[in-house]
């Protein structure tokens, strides 16, 4: 069977699941292509292919701006099996099952929605310390293997054409529904980013990696934002020095942890070269 995967990351947890599922699903003789829904959106053919699936950060109980904006686009299904596995720190919600409505209208045959959980990748001021820190050691080892084999029964059960709806139970709903009535509270931070000019190393990575391009570099060095943030936060996460600030208080990165990805294998996505 052919499979085609879109996917978006911010940290690489996303894509680490994606490459693990490309493998897993490959090791049993099927044939995988990823597609950042991004960079390879003109690549990314939903004819030529037995199935399509999405890997997805879950960004308060909706997939990340992008993969929304690409969802709402998508060509009619025609019948096309489609299954859409997110991940998370702690709650999906309804994630999924809000999106399997919408892609049913278009013709796809959804017939898997799942999420598995992953370290945070969103410890910034103001929110909850307790669920948002940053895991470390033996806890973040943890976290990530009981991903990976929650991965194994996810592939397993997509490959054996198990029909799965997760997110139908009333808490499911209900958080879901409230996590996206409150997500307005995500503009505050927008435009509260700056970069430290002491920490800087003027490496760019920054700007290559925002997915809206809302990074400019003036000369001289100078990182200036746009108004296009979606808060992806992989600027600041990703700065090799921590030098990107959601507000001053994140200066502080010991108590504000920036999560570097899941493996020192998983690169970045860059959208652009250097400046
Ligand atoms: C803007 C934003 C919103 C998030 N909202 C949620 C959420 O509602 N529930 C949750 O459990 N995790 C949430 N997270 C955490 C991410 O979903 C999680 O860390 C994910 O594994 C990151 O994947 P990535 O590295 O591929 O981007 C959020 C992260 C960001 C950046």
């Amino acid at each position: 069977m052919r499979i085609n995967i879109g996917y978006f990351t911010s940290t690489g947890n996303t894509l680490q699941l994606c490459l693990k599922a490309k493998d897993i699903m490959e090791s049993q003789g099927h044939e995988v292509e990823l597609y950042e829904i991004i960079k390879d959106r003109a690549k990314f053919d939903q004819d030529g292919c037995d199935m399509v699936g999405f890997f997805y950060p879950v960004w308060g109980s909706n997939p990340p701006d992008p993969l929304v904006e690409y969802l709402f686009k998508m060509p009619e299904g025609n019948g096309k099996k489609l299954f859409l596995v997110g991940n998370c720190a702690a709650f999906t919600g309804d994630t999924g099952l809000r999106w399997k409505k919408i892609l049913e209208k278009k013709g796809y045959d959804v017939f898997y929605l799942d999420h598995i959980v992953m370290p945070t990748n969103i410890n910034i001021p103001w929110l909850p310390e307790d669920i948002w820190k940053v895991p470390q050691g033996e806890k973040l080892k943890r976290i990530l293997l009981r991903a990976e084999e929650k991965l194994q029964k996810v592939c397993a059960a997509i490959l054996n054409g198990e029909r799965k709806v997760e997110g139908k139970g009333l808490i499911s709903r209900l958080g879901g529904y409230m996590q996206r009535k409150f997500y307005w509270t995500a503009d505050w931070y927008k435009p509260r980013f700056s970069v430290d000019k002491e920490r800087c190393i003027k490496c760019g990575l920054c700007y290559r990696v925002c997915p809206t391009e809302n990074i400019s570099i003036k000369e001289g060095g100078e990182v200036v934002f746009d108004k296009k943030c979606i808060l992806c936060v992989k600027c600041y996460n990703l700065c090799p020095v921590n030098a990107v600030l959601i507000t001053k208080k994140s200066l502080n990165d010991k108590k504000y942890r920036r999560y570097k990805g899941p493996s020192l294998e998983i690169k970045p996505v860059e959208y652009r070269s250097k400046i």
